[in-house]
């Protein structure tokens, strides 16, 4: 298929995790509650528990961090998960994922939004406690957000009896320490318990046995600010968004040798050509696509083939891709594919946290392997050691950290491997 590079188009966005951005001070909770800001927590109050978890259900949401898995679900499996006991809500802040910085978009200018958002969450699935875990380095989103939570509990959105309402909750952050694993779910909640960020074994889910042993809920930033104009809109004016099995909006973030790199939030269903030349401008310097890194390091090499595909959950899978968290590194016909598998790869072998030999030793491996593929002469063979390696892995490694490496290997070689084989000779 042959694309014809307009720079001039621009995309229509709809918004709704960034509904606020550029319009109100995020230092100001009078701002965001006179643009509407929590009146769905008002609303949600005079809702039944369960009917929240329905409209969540019907909305079609799924969980933005990366995984996809149907927010509906998750928080019904959570309500049901004991009865009368202490329950834990958890907001993933911690967005390591490279190439990925929409959380920080939304907490540094809308941080009552995501309050509100865990408030409608916790109330839904029973819950008095919550805690945003979020990435050290965000200095700006950690001050907003305490500034918020102040102000939020000063108002009385916060704490005992919320809006006259028999509902409390307290919220509070809590900082991680720059460790990317500690994204995962299970190792955060090590990371939250004070203990060393290792991953524990899976099941039990954290809906089941999170926190401290008690039934936990854990949403990533962006799927918790669709909480409130789900309630406020219901969930039909949802699932009219998006494709038939990704609903929504979704932030895409845009980097690498593109005209115009940045976010913007738009309807499931839009093409990456869509992405990367009308709303990214086209790639710098006139020079040509070669391909995207998407999803992050987790994620998967693509090229020209692909710059029709459907960001979507399942239409991205269908093509052997990855919507991820919406992370798009874009490089164009003088970057090499080889260096960017390897700074891939060494971020794996840096970010692994070594507790199981597959991905400890592995990880190293794989690198010491992707050397010889650069200095050595039977390219063919190195290459497929790679991938058996990264495969190997996949299969053996304790945690999804270890399961990784083989997404952007594999599809590297899928579309690069002639360029990958004749590196350096
Ligand atoms: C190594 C690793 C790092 C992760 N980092 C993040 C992260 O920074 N933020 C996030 O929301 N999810 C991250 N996840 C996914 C979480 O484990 C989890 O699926 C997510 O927080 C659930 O929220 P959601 O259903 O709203 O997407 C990571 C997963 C893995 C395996
Ligand atoms: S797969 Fe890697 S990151 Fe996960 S437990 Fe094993 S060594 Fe640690």
């Amino acid at each position: 298929m042959i694309y014809v590079t307009n720079p001039k188009t621009v995309i229509t966005e709809t918004r709704i995790a960034l509904k606020n951005l550029g319009k109100i001070n995020p230092e100001s909770i009078d701002d965001y509650i006179f643009n509407g800001g929590y009146q769905a927590i008002a609303m949600a109050l005079e809702m039944q528990p369960n009917a929240i978890i329905d409209e969540i259900e019907k909305s079609g949401l799924r969980g933005r961090g990366g995984a996809g898995f149907p927010t509906g679900s998750k928080n019904r499996f959570t309500s049901l998960s004991c009865d009368d006991c202490e329950r834990f809500v958890i907001c993933n802040a911690d967005e390591g994922e490279p190439g990925t910085f929409k959380d920080r978009i939304i907490m540094e200018n809308d941080p009552h939004l995501l309050i509100e958002g865990m408030l409608i969450s916790a109330y839904a699935v029973g819950a008095s406690i919550g805690y945003i875990y979020i990435r050290g380095e965000y200095d700006l989103s950690i001050s907003l957000l305490q500034k918020a939570i102040h102000s939020a509990y000063s108002r009385g959105f916060l704490g005992k009896k919320i809006m006259k309402s028999n509902f409390s909750f307290d919220l509070e952050l809590k900082i991680g320490a720059g460790s990317y694993l500690c994204g995962e779910e299970l190792t955060l909640l090590e990371s939250i318990e004070g203990k060393r960020g290792y991953p524990r074994i899976k099941p039990p889910f954290p809906a089941e046995k999170g926190l401290f042993g008690k039934p936990t809920l854990i949403n990533n930033v962006e799927t918790l600010s669709h909480f409130p104009a789900i309630i406020t809109n219901g969930s039909e004016w949802y699932s009219n968004m998006g494709t038939e099995k990704t609903k929504g909006t979704k932030i895409f973030t845009l980097s690498g040798n593109v005209n115009n790199p940045g976010f913007c939030e738009v309807e499931l269903g839009i093409s990456l050509y869509s992405l990367i030349y009308d709303f990214g401008g086209g790639i710098k310097d006139g020079k040509s696509f070669k391909g995207a890194l998407l999803g992050g390091a987790a994620g998967t090499f693509v090229d020209s083939s692909m710059l029709d595909a459907i960001m979507g959950y399942d239409k991205l899978k269908e093509r052997g891709a990855t919507l991820g968290s919406g992370a798009i590194i874009v490089f164009d016909e003088d970057q090499s594919v080889y260096d960017l598998l390897f700074s891939v790869l060494r971020f794996f072998q840096h970010e692994s946290c070594g507790k199981c030999i597959p991905c400890r030793i592995g990880t190293t491996q794989i690198l010491m392997l992707m050397e010889k593929l650069k200095n050595e002469h039977n390219k063919k063979d190195i290459l497929a050691e790679i991938l058996y390696e990264s495969e190997m892995m996949a299969k053996t490694s304790l945690c999804p950290l270890g399961q990784s490496p083989v997404l952007p290997i594999r599809s590297a070689i899928m579309y690069f491997e002639n360029e990958l084989i004749k590196n350096n000779q």
